[in-house]
């Protein structure tokens, strides 16, 4: 983002300090009731995983992971194995992983190059970059077929800002744009995330549902009491700009620093070294924004409701050239991973098994907990629920 922009973010948040606020949904919004079933109903879990996750594109990869002809990654965490690669033409194409012979698992490998094409591992039936199947082993005593009725079959893909979003299942798809809105798309493009640099990733396996460990990302609410000597010593707790774009939003966490940019001239400031970003990529994305870094984090739901997994990737936005760069990036992989370990998720799980004792009927969103609002509403009308749905209407006052 320009550096006029970032100032612009950096006195709303110096704002809210001086007033003690924060965003904040309007009254009639408040408190936002969700009842209980939301992370435990057993169908609203299967429907989520039909509509959100398989029925619409999901960013799953960035350009950065796959730059070259025949580099792909797979997935497999919607329940469908997909393959993402980059054709000779440079374009992007995805595929279902699955061999049109005997439904072979085309490729087992998490991210490679095959720039040869795919051979299944069965039996050597080979298909190129475009999916076409080229060759059928021992295709004399096979006999023939119509190898242009056999090719793998094509999932929606499309890359752009640096992003890749695929779509589980054939069909019409989204396009970027319509998904992000133009304003998060110009935002997006001006990240340059097709050109990070990957530090590392890391998987979190763990009891409870894909939304409440989104819930998690949502706020800042917590920083200070749950985070006290790590992000809740270096930020603000509770204090965040929040904005929303179709079904994604975006949040500012000031840092204490940012209170310095008041003794310097505007024109000196370094805005975004005083706060970072967090954006919401509708249904299962949180993307953290600092001057160094991109934490890249993928929810997935498991194969029980009260079952998710996470994928956690780190980016630098430069590349890492020396040792201590190296380092000072391996150390921030491991700082974010264990405050989401010990802290964030930590807490998720026995919220879960607070849900579990099914005592628990309710929770409640205050006017601060602007983002899980919003998106608990996201969520519900996108399965064809009403967004205001009878947890809101019962929490309107007379
Ligand atoms: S299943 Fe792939 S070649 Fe037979
Ligand atoms: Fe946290």
């Amino acid at each position: 983002m320009k550096p006029k922009e970032l100032n612009k973010e950096a006195k709303r948040m110096l704002e809210m300090i001086d007033s003690g606020s924060t965003s904040m949904i309007s009254e009639d919004a408040a408190p936002y009731y969700v009842d209980i079933s939301t992370y435990t109903d057993k169908e609203l879990f299967d429907l989520e995983k039909k509509k959100l996750f398989r029925e619409r594109p999901l960013f799953m990869a960035l350009s950065c992971d796959i730059p070259n002809p025949g580099d792909f990654v797979t997935n497999e965490d919607t329940g469908i194995p997909v393959v993402i690669t980059r054709n000779q033409k440079g374009k992007i194409k995805a595929y279902l992983n699955v061999c049109r012979h005997r439904a072979g698992r085309l490729i087992d490998e998490p991210c490679g190059n095959k720039a040869r094409g795919f051979v299944c591992p069965y039996h050597a039936w080979k298909y190129d970059l475009d999916g076409n199947l080229t060759s059928i082993t021992g295709e004399q005593t096979f006999g023939e077929i119509d190898k242009s009725l056999h090719s793998l079959i094509e999932l929606p893909a499309e890359e752009k800002y640096g992003m890749i979003y695929v779509q589980s299942t054939p069909g019409p798809a989204q396009s970027i744009d319509d998904i992000l809105g133009e304003e998060l798309g110009h935002q997006m493009a001006s990240w340059d995330l097709s050109s990070m640099h990957l530090v590392n990733r890391g998987i979190f396996d763990m009891p409870t549902n894909w939304k409440l460990a989104m819930d998690t990302f949502c706020e800042g609410y917590h920083f200070g009491p749950l985070h006290p000597d790590t992000i809740g010593a270096t930020s603000y707790s509770n204090v965040m700009t929040y904005d929303r774009y179709n079904y994604n939003h975006r949040i500012g966490f000031p840092a204490k620093s940012i209170v310095d940019l008041k003794e310097q001239k505007e024109k000196d400031w370094k805005a975004f070294n005083h706060f970072s970003f967090v954006y919401f990529l509708f249904p299962n994305i949180t993307f953290l924004v600092s001057p160094l870094f991109i934490n890249y984090f993928e929810l997935y739901p498991g194969s029980e409701v009260g079952e998710h997994l996470t994928r956690f990737s780190l980016y630098a936005r430069k590349e890492m050239k020396t040792k201590e760069e190296k380092k000072e990036a391996q150390e921030q992989f491991e700082f974010i991973y264990s405050v989401v370990e010990s802290d964030d998720y930590w807490v998720s799980e026995n919220v879960m098994k607070g849900f579990r004792s099914g005592l628990h009927p309710y929770s409640v969103f205050g006017r601060n907990e602007f983002s899980l609002i919003n998106v608990h509403q996201a969520f519900r009308e996108s399965v064809g629920l009403d967004p205001n749905g009878v947890e809101l209407k019962r929490s309107r006052k007379k």
